[in-house]
């Protein structure tokens, strides 16, 4: 459902450190942005990005994980409560399950840190590395209930340099996760 304000109303669900949140809620307060960020979930209560959800005012919440029932459950009912037309998941460590994703039934979104659909999962930089893989990069992909496996929406790459280690690649590539996030979402809810 389209708001008043003609932006989706965007619940963004994060574990950690939350920088592409940081980069969400910046484009959020572009003038010509087309989502409004007005629920920021967690399941860690010590994740340094709900920092940048209380600097901005966004109604947060801690949800305590202990089975995947209760804990969607209750996710359920707070998107609907909020609203919510648009997730985003944003090193968000838990997996939704499709009975979840078939009750939000609308759009989820995730980005990750390498070329979809290489290296799914985890440790994804040093996995390239190894492979002596000569680009990386990230992916912002629709979530359907196999991980990191849904029909991509954007996708950057990154030169990966002899001299590159772990930590090198991962700055690199963070670096376009902030800047792809944004646009993905103006493609997917623009047609473009
Ligand atoms: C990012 O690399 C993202 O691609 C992956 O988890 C990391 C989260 O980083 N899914 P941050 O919490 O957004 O800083």
């Amino acid at each position: 459902m389209e708001k008043s304000s003609g932006k989706k109303n965007t619940a963004v669900f994060i574990s950690g450190r939350g920088s592409n949140l940081k980069s969400l809620i910046k484009y959020s307060k572009t003038k010509k942005s087309l989502i409004k960020i007005v629920l920021v979930i967690s399941d860690n209560s010590t994740a340094k990005g709900l920092y940048y959800a209380n600097k901005s005012k966004i109604n947060n919440i801690f949800i305590k994980y202990s089975n995947k029932k209760s804990f969607e459950n209750r996710l359920l009912r707070l998107l609907k409560r909020n609203d919510i037309d648009l997730i985003c998941l944003a090193g968000f460590m838990k997996i939704l399950s499709g009975n979840f994703i078939k009750k939000f039934d609308k759009h989820i979104l995730n980005i990750h840190p390498s070329l979809l659909p290489k290296y799914k999962g985890l440790n994804t930089h040093y996995r390239a590395i190894q492979n002596k893989d000569k680009y990386s990069g990230a992916t912002v992909h629709f979530v359907t209930e196999k991980l990191d496996s849904g029909k991509i929406i954007l996708q950057k790459r990154v030169k990966i340099f002899k001299a590159d280690s772990v930590k090198s690649l991962k700055k690199k590539i963070l670096k376009i996760e902030h800047k792809i996030y944004p646009k993905a979402i103006i493609r997917l809810l623009t047609n473009y």
